[in-house]
């Protein structure tokens, strides 16, 4: 079976672009991102997504409510029949309706050591913090912020005279690594969830 993948996107898209590539190189197999869908008309991962033949839809924020732009990204996943939601940069909280919808099926990323550091800039808010590693995490969607289980978490070190853009790229790094090795993983079948405890096996 092929897992047909939808990436939900707001900016630059190079988490998109490293999914895109792990696909077409064949490191995650048996997946096909079927559409791309942004809140950003201008969104470059809008481009990168066309530049690879995929389907692009800019869904207009301004146009209705929450719950009726949820519904509109709903009537999006159950037109490509989508089965695995990946959120990458994507920076508006999604209502209930999706992740009942799609519960255990929605992807994150984000630029921290979760469960610190929630929420916009993360790197600014660790900087500001003053810790001295920092990172970023892989983990399910649930209805809380930046809060579902954990899949995969990757380290760096905060070194003296960073500033938010030199840590961002370092964290950048380890992005690209460990979200396309948990989609790998999600679609193999290899992730399980036990209560907020995710085994890879
Ligand atoms: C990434 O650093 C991602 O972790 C972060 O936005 C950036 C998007 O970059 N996401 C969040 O902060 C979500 N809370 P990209 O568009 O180049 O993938």
């Amino acid at each position: 079976m092929v897992v047909k993948i939808a990436v939900l996107v707001s900016g630059r898209g190079s988490n998109l672009q490293t999914i895109i590539n792990s696909i077409e190189k064949g490191y995650i197999e048996n997946a096909g991102i079927n559409v791309v869908i942004s809140n950003k008309g201008d969104a470059y991962a809008l481009e990168r997504g066309k530049n690879h033949g995929i389907s692009t839809v800019f869904l207009d924020p301004s146009r209705c409510d929450n719950a009726g732009y949820d519904r509109k990204i709903l009537e999006v996943l159950k037109q490509y029949d989508i089965d695995l939601l990946l959120l990458a940069g994507y920076f508006q909280l999604l209502g209930p309706e999706i992740i009942e919808a799609y519960r255990n099926r929605i992807l994150n990323i984000h630029p921290s050591l979760l469960p610190s550091f929630k929420g916009l800039r993360a790197q600014k808010q660790a900087l500001e913090y003053g810790v001295k590693v920092v990172g970023c995490t892989v983990h399910f969607v649930d209805e809380g912020l930046d809060s579902g289980p954990i899949i995969l978490q990757s380290c760096v070190p905060v070194i003296q005279g960073d500033t938010e853009k030199t840590l961002t790229a370092r964290i950048l790094e380890q992005e690209h690594i460990i979200y396309p090795e948990a989609v790998r993983l999600f679609v193999e079948g290899k992730l399980k969830i036990k209560g907020r405890t995710v085994i890879s096996f």
